[in-house]
Order: structure tokens, then sequence, then C-alpha cells
């Protein structure tokens, strides 16, 4: 199972503490380092895209999305259609992202929690299904928001052309 990995300049030592972490516990193919490789100032939406498409588009089963706060890597995956990206301060949320909300990316704030607890969410959200049921319901009504938002920029679109 493929997990892809991005943080910015403030997420970057986090990161590595997250990706050795994995690459210990689980085999080394299974980590996909999205950057950033340094505390060199970067801008977190160019690593959070790369992460969110590497999700959204099958190669990566899970994304974990370090930056500061974890406030603007939460804002950019969550504009990329299919992901539910949860941004997570306890072991508590870190489960109940998978189990309620099906997240597939868990997004950390490196700035605001402690490492320990940081690698006790990986695990947890690695490792935590989905329990569906009632859950089925909300995450299909997100979709189909998703979906409206789609359609709606589709029309305008065409309205734009029609007014040509
Ligand atoms: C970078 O200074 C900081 O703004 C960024 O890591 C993040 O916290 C943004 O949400």
């Amino acid at each position: 199972m493929k997990i892809a990995l991005g943080a910015d300049h403030a997420g970057y030592r986090l990161k590595e503490k997250i990706a050795g972490h994995l690459k210990n516990n689980r085999d080394k193919q299974d980590v996909v380092d999205f950057g950033t490789n340094s505390e060199d100032s970067v801008d977190y939406p160019d690593i959070g895209i790369r992460v969110a498409q590497a999700v959204q588009n099958g190669d990566c089963r899970y994304g974990i999305l370090l930056c500061g706060t974890g406030i603007g890597m939460s804002i950019t995956a969550n504009k990329i259609h299919g992901i539910r990206a949860a941004l997570c301060f306890t072991a508590d949320m870190a489960r109940l992202c998978r189990e309620h909300n099906d997240a597939n990316i868990l997004v950390l704030g490196a700035r605001v929690i402690e490492p320990e607890i940081a690698i006790e969410m990986v695990d947890i959200f690695l490792t935590t299904e989905f329990a569906g049921k009632r859950h089925e319901k909300r995450i299909k009504k997100i979709a189909e928001l998703e979906d409206i938002n789609l359609n709606e920029s589709a029309k305008q679109g065409l309205n734009g052309l029609s007014g040509c």
C-alpha cells in the first residue's frame, strides 16, 4: 500500500521523521516522497497538489501532508476532487477521520503538535478502516457536492462560450 508524503519547509523535519518511521515499519517502496527536501522556503500548495493528485489518481492509497499549522495543506488538498483531507491533532481525531469520514489524506501541523503524537496519529490513520453504514450516505453527499460544483463550472464555461 503506497503512501504519498509531502511537506513545506515548516513540515520538512517532521516529514523526515515520519518517512523514517514508515520505512522502518513498512516496505521502503511504500513511501512516495513528494518533498520538500530542505528547510528552504517553498509554497505549500505546490507540494499539497502533488500529494493530493497521487491519491486522487490511485497511485497512492493514502497521503500525509504537513505544513506549519496544517491549515494551508488541508485547504489545498480539499480543492482536489475525491480528496477528503483531515487536519488532526489527537489520536481520536486520526481514528475518527478514517472511521466516520473515510479521509484519504492525514494533515498535520508540524509547529503545533509534538512529533510523538504525530507518529501515533500516522499509525492509527493507516490502520483504521472506514466504518461505512450510516457514514456512507454522508460521504456520498460530499461527493454529490463535488459533482454539483463540477457541473456548475462546466455550465459557466458553456455560458462564457455562448457569449462570444
Ligand atoms: C509557512 O510559514 C506557513 O505559513 C505554512 O507552513 C502553513 O502553516 C500554512 O498554512
